[in-house]
């Protein structure tokens, strides 16, 4: 038998390297469990349409099933497939299928294309990657959230422009890199819902001429809906476009925690410092320890965006149904479910290992003027119009720069000389603690919110590991 499944056509045997260009099992045999798993299905289909007889179907059913247990522990038929060439993981099942059973095995791709059959599989693929994935995010999350726990008596302070803006709780902070990835989460199970939809049964293009019972396909693999026109459903890979778009999202939002959290490592800020065990150190220079793991986050930031405008660039003014191009689509699910995957891990690991150095991120919260915007309202409080305030607050800024202290360090007469309304009450106004207080609104930063913040998601997450 040739070793192409479509050989007949031709008389000549495949030019070397065209042959090497064509062939996808050298990464397309992650799609192997799912490719059994279609085709046991499919067999039992053609057989409810008379395609095959009971004892071909039981025979069909008993290889692939060896099949699956020999290739989940043993790499060896698949290595030396791949070494002879073979051209995709579907060819390689029918392969050794007929070199198990025979001229029965021929019989399986009755009606069946690989175009309906990689379709499938792929759905299958994405359908599980993403469960694995929200998965990983859960469990950064209630790494986040109990670091939140552990340290509800950090202050920081809180950045706009990278310059100190108002101080924050550093358990804020977790749960907003908690809250960016719930929509990551949700962004995900979305993907998911659309990636569930079953394309066999569509055949190469125009839908299956034994009138498969698609329905029964369904439930066999477990998809939620069928798919309603077999010119589309043989060639749409939106779900692949989405899930590496959620992915390049969630990579987005992990490179900018990366990026925070190696500025507060920096010796300048010195606010956390690593684990020895997710840092490395420099060859030349003795005294180094380098935050690399968050470093590779953030650049392999990069190559998920580089897969998105990949597979857009690739379904781009594709023609109508199956094309070749459309292998092009597996490399870059695989890379950036790997990517993805190891990069949730990895940060996970990190913020693990942090541990907070509370007493310098207290001295910069309180200093740098943080606590101006509270001068503001106590004057408002006061019966000034904010536009007032704000500008007498800024003078006083001014003041205190160049006595060089902090607004609560002036004395009386000198607050009052901008703001009569300034009474001895403003001190207890201007602490870092009352600062931090004010923030009560829903969602704000005050000690009440941020645990009502932390016990909430607690519940959610407990909530949704049990779906
Ligand atoms: N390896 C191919 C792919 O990944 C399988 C489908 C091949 N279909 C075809 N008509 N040549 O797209």
């Amino acid at each position: 038998m040739s070793k192409q499944l479509w050989g007949g056509r031709f008389s000549s045997q495949k030019n070397q390297a065209f042959a090497s260009f064509n062939q996808s099992l050298s990464f397309d045999f992650r799609l192997l469990s799912q490719d059994l798993e279609g085709s046991m299905a499919y067999a039992k289909a053609l057989h409810k349409v008379g395609g095959l007889s009971e004892s071909e179907l039981t025979q069909i059913l008993e290889a692939l099933s060896e099949l699956e247990e020999t290739t989940s522990t043993d790499q060896t038929l698949l290595t030396a497939a791949i070494e002879e060439g073979t051209e995709d993981v579907h060819s390689f099942v029918e392969t050794e299928l007929v070199k198990k059973i025979g001229d029965v095995g021929k019989k399986l791709h009755t009606a069946r294309s690989r175009n309906d059959q990689v379709a499938t599989d792929m759905r299958m693929w994405v359908r599980q990657a993403i469960s694995a994935i929200c998965d990983e995010i859960l469990e950064l999350q209630k790494t986040l959230v109990n670091n939140a726990k552990l340290n509800q008596d950090a202050v920081l302070p809180g950045y706009t422009h990278l310059q100190r803006a108002q101080p924050v709780l550093w358990s804020h902070l977790m749960l907003c890199y908690a809250d960016m990835l719930s929509r990551d989460y949700d962004r995900f199970k979305d993907v998911q819902r659309r990636a569930d939809v079953l394309p066999l049964g569509s055949g190469a293009l125009s839908g299956n001429s034994w009138n498969v019972d698609r329905d029964f396909l369904a439930k066999e693999l477990n998809f939620s809906a069928v798919s309603t026109n077999s010119l589309d459903a043989t060639s749409d890979r939106d779900y692949i476009v989405e899930f590496i778009s959620a992915a390049s999202l969630t990579m987005a939002h992990m490179s900018r925690i990366a990026e925070d959290l190696i500025i507060y490592s920096s010796s300048e800020f010195k606010f956390v410092t690593m684990g020895d065990d997710v840092a490395t150190g420099s060859s030349l220079m003795p005294q180094k320890k380098n935050p690399d793991a968050l470093e590779l986050i953030r650049g392999k930031t990069g190559r998920t965006f580089g897969s998105l405008i990949q597979l857009l660039t690739v379904i781009k003014a594709l023609p109508t149904c199956y094309n070749k191009d459309l292998q092009e689509d597996k490399e870059a699910l695989f890379d950036t479910f790997d990517t993805l995957s190891a990069s949730l891990q990895v940060m996970k690991s990190v913020i693990a290992s942090l541990e907070l150095n509370k007493d310098k991120m207290l001295d910069a919260a309180s200093k740098g003027y943080q606590n101006a915007t509270e001068l503001a309202d106590y004057l408002v409080k006061k019966g000034v119009a904010f536009r007032d305030a704000h500008h007498a607050v800024g003078r006083l800024v001014l003041t205190a720069i160049s006595c060089e202290c902090e607004l609560q360090e002036l004395p009386l007469e000198k607050l009052q000389t901008e703001c009569e309304a300034i009474e001895a009450d403003v001190y207890k106004s201007l602490s870092l603690d009352a600062t931090i207080a004010s923030k009560a609104s829903f969602g704000g930063t005050s000690p009440v919110r941020v645990a009502e913040a932390i016990q909430n998601f607690e519940a959610k997450i407990t909530d949704l590991s049990h779906t």
